[in-house]
């Protein structure tokens, strides 16, 4: 199109001075669909100045108003549930009932994120000077948290809206204020998102949005020094941001290789159920998607044969159509996932379906008998491809998982819950699913990556205490 979408900044939507914009290509059509302004490093500044300046009243709003507004912009986000949607599905070729539920879940996120704000941070703590040796019963320390000033959000292109949304929420309720830098392929449904927060009546530059190229405004802003917290979904781009930034607090959420560890006792329906879901629902574009299954060689064959079955059944198109597999974000990703495939196909692996192709469009593909050798036994192709590596104990799938840079999530499958509970203890990775697909959600979880997987830890509640410091008064009696 010939539109070129604002950006948002101090309460106004603003055309770039820049003059120039950033195209969003369509995965599916590979045409542009949108523009947006190519934001200039003067811009950047001046949203920081800003968001400075309204966080200061923003700290001293009452925590019942502040959570107020918030349930306000949940509703209107929820109102606003299908046209965000339709920009999910142009711009990242999401499928729609999935853009929709995208939408909710962010609206909901932001309402219970409003309910945990006031409950926690309505509470503090009072200590006493008495139970350390040496003191009298004479000072008296009074903490609670207070915000951390400017937080710099950072989604991933995956979830354009509910990983803003899980970064917004708790800065805001915690009394930050938030410049948000979308990811370009999802940046229209980003601003529709910012605009329902604008429609709520939130306080000018409390919230900004600044769309543009990363190469000009991304180290500038992740350097920037009003920045007092960077909060970045994606991928490598959050191991440079980690050794640039300041002395600064960082949650960062990167990548992942979840393992799904099969046992030979394992419901072998609910094995394959899941093993399309977790590897294939978004087209295998999820950080929590499972990205290796480590099965158990004499359930192997029955295994793949179920997963086979299922995966005939999925459909492949465009994301207007509902379809389950849709095309990949970009002409380089699927170039991407093509490589490793190749190099799969190279190195000897078992191809169970043929493999296909059609623009960024990928059919669903598992690929058995994958050995170490091959590079996507340990690289995250983010797309709808799935390597099996058939194992002979439990300590070879354990050790596969735990020899991965990565430790997002993991899976394992079995009925005997002791040896699930092991299993999970000896897995090196932030969270261990028993019996299900690896998932963030319910999004009040803790959610965390251990090694390259990130920094800090997630889900509401975390998120909430991670946006603020503590703040002690003592009481010091004569
Ligand atoms: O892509 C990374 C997301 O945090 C995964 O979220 O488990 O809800 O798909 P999800």
């Amino acid at each position: 199109g010939g539109e070129v979408y604002k950006y948002y900044a101090d309460g106004e939507w603003r055309a770039s001075g820049s003059g120039k914009s950033v195209p969003i290509v369509n995965p599916t059509t590979r045409k542009t669909q949108y523009r947006v302004q190519a934001c200039t490093q003067e811009e950047v500044n001046k949203v920081m100045e800003a968001a400075k300046v309204a966080q200061k009243a923003w700290a001293r709003t009452p925590l019942w108003k502040r959570a107020e507004l918030l349930h306000k912009a949940a509703a209107i986000l929820k109102e606003h549930k299908a046209p965000i949607a339709e920009c999910l599905v142009k711009e990242i070729a999401k499928p729609a009932k999935d853009a929709i539920s995208e939408v909710v879940r962010s609206g909901d996120l932001i309402s219970y994120t409003a309910e945990e704000g006031v409950r926690i941070l309505g509470e503090g703590k009072l200590l006493v000077s008495d139970s350390f040796p040496g003191n009298e019963r004479n000072k008296y320390c009074l903490s609670s948290k207070i915000p951390l000033g400017v937080v710099l959000a950072i989604p991933p292109f995956n979830y354009p809206v509910n990983l803003a949304v899980s970064k917004i929420g708790p800065a805001l309720i915690a009394g930050n204020s938030l410049v948000l830098k979308p990811p370009t392929q999802g940046a229209v449904a980003a601003l529709h998102m910012v605009h329902c927060f604008h429609l709520a009546g939130f306080p000018k530059g409390l919230i900004s949005c600044v769309t543009g190229k990363g190469s000009e405004i991304g180290d500038f802003l992740t350097m920037h020094p009003g920045v007092n917290c960077i909060s970045f979904t994606g991928g490598d781009t959050g191991i440079a941001i980690s050794k640039k930034a300041g002395m600064v607090p960082l949650q960062m959420e990167l990548g992942g290789k979840d393992a799904c560890i099969v046992l030979e006792d394992a419901d072998l329906d609910l094995v394959a159920a899941n093993i399309v879901k977790g590897g294939f629902s978004y087209s295998g574009q999820r950080c929590t998607a499972v990205k290796v299954v480590l099965i158990m060689e004499s359930i192997a064959d029955a295994v793949v044969e179920k997963v086979n079955a299922k995966l005939a059944k999925l459909k492949v198109g465009p994301p207007e159509d509902d379809s389950d597999i849709t095309p990949v974000v970009t002409e380089s990703s699927a170039n991407f996932i093509e490589g490793l495939v190749m190099d799969a196909k190279e190195k000897g692996a078992t191809f169970c379906q043929e493999y296909r192709r059609e623009g960024n469009l990928i059919w669903p593909l598992l690929l058995d008998h994958v050995r170490p050798d091959m590079r996507i036994a340990w690289e995250e192709p983010f797309g709808p491809v799935l390597p099996v590596i058939r194992i002979n104990s439990v300590e070879e799938g354990i050790h596969h998982c735990n020899a991965s840079n990565f430790g997002l999530q993991g899976c394992v499958f079995t009925r005997d819950i002791n040896k699930a509970i092991l299993i999970s203890d000896a897995m090196e990775t932030g969270t261990v699913q028993i019996n299900s697909a690896p998932a963030r959600g319910p999004d009040h979880f803790p959610f965390q990556g251990l090694k390259d997987s990130g920094i800090g830890s997630q889900g509401i509640t975390n998120s909430i205490n991670m946006m603020t410091k503590v703040k002690s008064t003592v009481i010091n009696l004569p």
